[in-house]
């Protein structure tokens, strides 16, 4: 048994997880589900990378304290990550006790081993908000093509680099001031004095595979240079010890989260932390990243780790980015998806599976196309998988009393499911995950082939073939039990789902011993099939995503103008008598239809315990999935005088938080209160 840290990349605390990180956040879990399934232990951990120049500033927008939306985004980033199925064993963030020892532990050391250096350096500075810019809060005319509103370190036109320096007609992004340059005490991280250690690492260690190790051996004969390491106040970050008014640069002590989230649940577990960080740990830490951070993962990490003789990286895994449609995710297009938006209209394993069905070890870009992503899903893990065992399961349960046969028909075809396996194994191990997909695929092809050649349907109609029925099918269920085995690190729920139904549990190790004279249960539908009207939706909604925000920004710039809050102002001050007047009652949604002729409106019946109100909610963009209303216990403002409206009459008012289209929430009640309660 090994044991394993795996990390995914820590996303920022400044914006919503979108389908761009979900790649490797499917990526890793699988990998971690998969070495569970075999036996080996992993400590699986993420968390929010919460410093630096772009979260201070959005805080600011807000109108709140960087701390204040870290607790808000890594929330709603962990729900996010729980939404897909992915099951860290913490959600950390790099604002942390434990991270600020780490890095402060680190630095110490590397200042001790001679790692650290000084120099002045003149920078841009924006004399309004008397802060350094960094260079994407610089823009300007580019010095090369002329182009305007460019940022400071490259054109988006003509695809020049430069220095923010060089822009023409400069201005800072925070202000608008024009920025002026001034000089500043900076710390730097000796990275050339790690160059040969670096160099024999990325050849010869094994950490990183040699496509990724040609790309860094560019950057190798380029020279390494050393690395800033520090930022000015303001910045949002922890001090540098030793110094007044001088901060970690957010990249010193990010991939340091790691390990605050490791020794944070290590702490929880009561596990010793100095085993997995000690020089020559025999605890692997894999890494997984996208190959925009490769420089930072495989220089500047080990080289801090070294400065301050920790262990290395056992591996980094190193994956492309994701395209929708055969182009870069776009907001206009509506293919800028954020996990929330997905997980309203599609289920999180149709995403795994499809981002699995493609992915391999390599650094190539991930395509999500999504006729094709209907297709593959729709045709393998419901046409294939699922549907062997709704074809077979009936028989088992109506004939044989829910009891498999004593024996199967067909040995040949267990032993091959059984004999895929080390196969599969090997595809996962390596991050293969298309090829282990392809693999179990052939074998559904296979049992699909065999079950269509027996055709229990027709066998169920002969007399004196029982036992055969009851053998076919009971091989049908045994490929089905192999076939979502194989699946269980892609598909969990499903998994799950699967257990129940087959009243066993799935283990790789038992896949060559069929489950015989085994009484299973009634069999549910696992999986529905991906409709059109779901994907038009989730694009539809990620456009208008875009266009709330745009709206909202407007807006903020409004207020902002006019010096007011983000808050709507508070209501004329009313006596309780005022509020008696309100009759609140408890009620529960029976039925909800969409009105097709209205864009925002839903057709509800309420029951409110003593008779049933008809309501014109208009709720129809945030609630997309009508029937999951059905059932909800809500609050009616029931007093309210009914109002003729062109498609019936409305008896009443649904209440709801939120600014309105698809951001509405309805109120609910704690469980206990009846339809009729009056709110008090
Ligand atoms: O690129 C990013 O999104 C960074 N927040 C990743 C940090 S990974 C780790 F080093 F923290
Ligand atoms: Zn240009």
């Amino acid at each position: 048994m090994k044991k394993i840290l795996v990390t995914n990349a820590l996303p920022y605390a400044n914006g919503p997880i979108h389908l761009g990180h979900m790649l490797e956040h499917i990526q890793s879990d699988i990998f971690v589900r998969f070495n569970r399934a075999i036996g080996n232990k992993v400590y699986y951990v993420c968390g929010d990378d919460c410093h630096g120049t772009p979260v201070m500033i959005k805080a600011g927008q807000l109108g709140i304290t960087p701390e204040q939306m870290i607790e808000i985004t890594s929330k709603d980033h962990d729900e996010d990550l729980k939404g897909f199925l992915v099951q860290y064993d913490n959600y950390y963030k790099t604002h942390s006790p434990e991270n600020e020892e780490i890095s402060s532990y680190m630095y110490n050391k590397a200042l001790e081993n001679g790692y650290i250096k000084t120099e002045t350096i003149s920078q841009l500075f924006d004399p309004e908000k008397n802060m350094f810019l960094p260079d994407r809060f610089v823009k300007g005319t580019c010095p090369k093509c002329g182009a305007k509103d460019q940022y400071g370190d490259n054109c988006e036109v003509c695809g020049a680099t430069y220095s923010p320096t060089e822009l023409k007609d400069a201005y800072s992004v925070v202000s608008g001031a024009k920025p002026v340059l001034k000089e500043s005490l900076h710390y730097f991280f000796d990275l050339p004095k790690a160059g040969d250690f670096l160099h024999d690492y990325i050849r010869n260690s094994g950490v990183i595979d040699e496509s990724m190790a040609n790309k860094l051996e560019e950057w190798f004969s380029q020279g390494l240079k050393a690395w800033d390491i520090s930022r000015d106040a303001p910045y949002f970050g922890f001090k540098i010890p030793g110094t007044d008014n001088k901060f970690f640069y957010v990249w010193m002590d990010a991939p340091m989260g790691y390990l605050a989230s490791l020794k944070n649940l290590l702490s929880k577990l009561g596990e010793n932390y100095e085993d997995f960080v000690k020089e020559g740990s025999d605890i692997e830490m894999d890494h997984f990243i996208g190959k925009d951070i490769l420089y930072f993962h495989s220089l500047f990490w080990p080289a801090t780790l070294k400065a301050a003789q920790m262990r290395l990286p056992s591996h980094i895994y190193v994956h492309g980015y994701v395209t929708v449609n055969g182009a870069k995710m776009s907001k206009s297009k509506g293919t800028f998806i954020k996990a929330k938006t997905f997980l309203k209209f599609l289920k999180p394993e149709t995403l795994r599976y499809y981002f699995a069905s493609k992915m391999n070890s390599s650094a190539v870009d991930i395509d999500l196309s999504l006729d094709d992503f209907m297709a593959k899903v729709n045709s393998d893990i419901v046409g294939k998988v699922v549907n062997l065992a709704s074809r077979t399961a009936g028989f088992i349960t109506k004939r044989f009393e829910g009891k498999l046969a004593t024996a199967p028909y067909n040995q040949e075809i267990l032993d091959k499911a059984a004999s895929i396996k080390d196969k599969v194994i090997a595809a996962y191990s390596s991050r293969n995950y298309a090829d282990a997909i392809r693999t179990i695929m052939e074998l559904a092809d296979d049992a699909n082939r065999y079950i269509d050649a027996e055709a229990p349907w027709v066998i169920a109609k002969q007399e004196g073939q029982e036992e055969k029925l009851q053998k076919v099918c009971s091989d049908g269920i045994n490929l089905f039990r192999a076939l979502i085995t194989y699946l269980q690190p892609v598909l969990p729920e499903v998994a799950a789902h699967a257990e129940e139904f087959l009243n066993a549990k799935l283990d790789f190790a038992t896949l060559d011993k069929p489950l015989v004279d085994h009484a299973i249960n009634k069999f549910k539908p696992l999986f529905s099939r991906i409709e059109k009207t779901q994907i038009d939706q989730m694009i539809e909604t990620s456009k208008e995503d875009l266009k709330q925000a745009q709206a909202q920004t407007q807006k903020k710039d409004e207020k902002k103008a006019e010096g007011s809050s983000d808050f709507e102002p508070l209501a004329e001050q009313i006596t309780i008598d005022d509020f008696a007047k309100v009759d609140l009652r408890v009620g529960t949604i029976v039925s909800a239809e969409e009105v097709p002729e209205a864009r925002k409106l839903l057709k509800l019946k309420v029951d409110i315990g003593f008779e049933t109100r008809q309501v014109f909610a208009g709720i129809k963009q945030a609630y997309t999935d009508v029937a999951s209303l059905v059932g909800r216990q809500v609050v009616l403002v029931a007093n309210l005088k009914p109002r003729q409206m062109k498609f019936g009459l409305s008896e009443g008012m649904i209440t709801a938080a939120g600014p309105g289209a698809t951001e509405v929430y309805l109120l609910g009640v704690d469980s206990g209160a009846k339809n009729g309660d009056r709110i008090h």
